[in-house]
């Protein structure tokens, strides 16, 4: 080749190198990791080998999802899906029981269906891994992880600050255990400050190991208005405008109490209880109460049944295998008696993402975080 045409050729290569590089940095996330705990509303498959009944790996479950029923609980996305690629992931987080090697330097979903705080939480369904199993989970990841870094631990840490961290936990501590006087004993046991507070104090020290184990950047959610899903509206005959007046009310008292405990948590822990972490509290009770009042504006016109389902309000069943599902899912705020459609999770995460409001995110919205 002669000199001209090889700088020709070395400049197609150039070019070709850059914009492969600049494909490469487009699908760059805006953090290294994000990590995930929780339960039925962000589980996507850890459930699927566990003898439980609070498994979603059939259809019509994810008819919405390329990948079908993967044992998300719902048609499509999950609030995590959505917030992944918000923050620019180009893959989900995979779930815990099928997460090896170093794709767990991308972050690990380790969240179970029927999982809370409480490790009885949820029997009444059968197995499930509750919080304390989720978080000894992650530090065995961690261990892990340490081989990546050569057993630098100051390595590791530093790239783990950098992660997102998420935590939805209680809503079964509710659903599945308080409010459920058949199966376990804390309704009478506890008055439902005394239950909120006793909530908080393990999940104080569930989310301070996470810290421990190098969590910085950690968003926790909060219950959402349990007292208004069609599965409540089902048991005592409400219509569930999520105004207030049909909802149950006495349901959604108690959750308020835990949810304005976990604020303040939220503030000890950001005002030098733990040093250098930063936590956000999302408002998922404020957010999903919006959704329902300006359910019009967001194209819904079901707010208080479920897509799919058995019974008043498709609330009293879960929705069955192989059973059909409604037509139209992007007009249903509920897929089923307990969750959001793959269209609400995907609106609820955007306005936690980048609201400057902070009545869904407090202090900072997650896109804030994540740029810390
Ligand atoms: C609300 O839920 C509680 C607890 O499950 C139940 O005892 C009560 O009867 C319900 N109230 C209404 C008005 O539906
Ligand atoms: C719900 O409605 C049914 C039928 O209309 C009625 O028999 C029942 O007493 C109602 N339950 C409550 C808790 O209001």
């Amino acid at each position: 080749m002669g000199n001209f045409s090889e700088l020709v050729f070395s400049g197609f290569l150039a070019l070709l190198w850059l914009s492969a590089r600049a494909c490469s940095q487009a699908q760059e996330p805006q953090v290294p990791c994000f990590f995930i705990f929780g339960d039925s509303l962000v589980d996507n498959g850890n459930n699927n080998g566990i003898l439980t009944l609070a498994r979603a790996n059939y259809r019509p479950y994810g008819i919405d999802f390329p990948q079908g029923d993967t044992g998300r609980f719902t048609n499509g996305r999950t609030y995590v899906d959505a917030l992944a690629q918000l923050l620019g992931f180009s893959n989900y987080i995979p779930p815990y029981v099928r997460t090896r090697g170093p794709a767990l330097l991308r972050g690990v979903n380790y969240a179970s269906g029927a999982a809370g705080i409480r490790d009885e939480t949820g029997n009444n369904l059968g197995d499930h891994i509750p919080m304390n199993q989720q978080v000894s989970n992650f530090a065995n990841t961690v261990v892990h992880m340490r081989r990546f870094f050569r057993g630098d631990t100051n390595a590791l840490n530093s790239y783990l600050s950098k992660c997102i961290f998420y935590s939805g936990m209680g809503s079964n501590d509710y659903l599945n255990n308080y409010f459920m006087p058949d199966f376990y004993t804390t309704g009478s046991d506890y008055t439902t400050k005394a239950y909120a507070a006793a909530l908080l104090q393990d999940y104080s020290r569930q989310l301070t190991e996470l810290y421990e184990l190098g969590a910085r950047k950690v968003v926790v959610t909060s219950v959402g208005q349990i007292g208004c899903i069609p599965y409540q509206l089902a048991r005592f005959n409400g219509s569930g405008s999520g105004s207030g007046s049909q909802c149950n009310e006495s349901i959604n008292k108690a959750i308020i109490l835990f949810n304005t405990g976990l604020r303040k948590l939220v503030d000890r822990f950001n005002n030098g209880q733990l040093p250098g972490a930063k936590f956000v509290y999302l408002d998922s009770f404020q957010n999903a109460k919006d959704l329902v009042l300006n359910a019009a504006t967001y194209g819904f016109e079901v707010v208080d049944k479920g897509c799919c389902g058995v019974g008043k309000n498709n609330g009293q069943i879960t929705c069955l295998p192989l059973q059909e599902p409604c037509d139209d899912r992007r007009k249903y705020i509920f897929w089923d008696a307990f969750h959001p459609t793959d269209v609400a999770n995907i609106i609820m995460a955007k306005k936690s993402f980048s609201s400057k409001s902070q009545s869904y995110a407090y202090p900072i919205n997650i896109q804030q975080l994540a740029t810390l």
